[in-house]
């Protein structure tokens, strides 16, 4: 299951449905303690949230998850934004479908399209940007992700897990051949009591600092619309 950026109220009803059943929650790192708090008190909880590049630990949710299967009726497993948006979701499926787990899959307000809404970034704006690449800018392993040859393709870029590559994206998307004024802006744990919105160009982004979670949104809708820049 997605919980969507963060707030409670942007958890969808049927997530919130499932959740108020469940048995077992097997939560990640960017989930509020909101979300996981409709689970009932009686509810087993783990908390498997994983550091960027802490990827060995998949495998001990899949066993945990198997696990947990078996001894219960209903297990959620609770993923920030949209669990098959950079989430890894389809790995865990795979693993269940494949021990006879029965699986549901319900969908989350993924960060990628939510926090630059939020923001007051219009992704899609008419005659702006019809062409909208999502890229996690580091992979699996934490290596990194290029996309200096994405840049002059799309409109558009949102980046996700890209506040420890700040620098190099800018430079690549610089040797890319993007203008220095390429509007740029970073929103910073959306939807949280603490969410912050950096605005800027691609010239001023290899010297921003800031705490992620954050998006990142290069192109010109990055301007955000007027009257509704948070
Ligand atoms: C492993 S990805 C998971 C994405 C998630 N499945 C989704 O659909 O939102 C984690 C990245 O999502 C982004 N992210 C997640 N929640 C966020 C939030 N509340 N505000 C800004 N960025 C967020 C950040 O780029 C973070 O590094």
């Amino acid at each position: 299951m997605g919980a969507g950026p963060g707030a409670l109220d942007l958890l969808t009803l049927r997530a919130r449905d499932r959740l108020l059943e469940a048995d077992a929650v097997v939560y990640d790192r960017l989930v509020a303690p909101e979300v996981i708090a409709l689970a009932p008190a009686s509810a087993e909880r783990f908390d498997v949230g994983k550091g960027p590049g802490d990827s060995h630990r998949q495998a001990f949710i899949n066993e945990l998850l198997v696990e947990l299967s078996a001894r219960h009726e209903r297990v959620v497993r609770l993923k920030g934004g949209d669990p098959f948006i950079f989430g890894r979701g389809a790995e865990e499926v795979e693993v269940l479908r494949a021990r006879g787990v029965e699986v549901e899959i319900v969908p989350g307000l993924s960060s990628l399209l939510s926090a630059p809404a939020l923001a007051g970034i219009a992704l899609t704006t008419r005659g702006v940007s019809r062409r909208v690449a999502l890229v996690s800018a580091v992979g699996e392993g934490g290596e990194p992700t290029p996309v200096g040859d994405l840049a002059t393709h799309v409109d558009t870029l949102v980046v996700a897990m890209g506040s420890g590559r700040r620098r190099e994206i800018a430079e690549e998307l610089r040797a890319a051949g993007l203008e220095l004024e390429t509007p740029v802006a970073s929103v910073e744990w959306a939807s949280w009591p603490d969410q912050r919105v950096r605005w800027g160009t691609l010239e001023e982004l290899g010297d921003w600092t800031g705490r992620a979670p954050a998006v990142l949104v290069v192109g010109d809708v990055a301007r955000g619309v007027e009257g509704a820049r948070e």
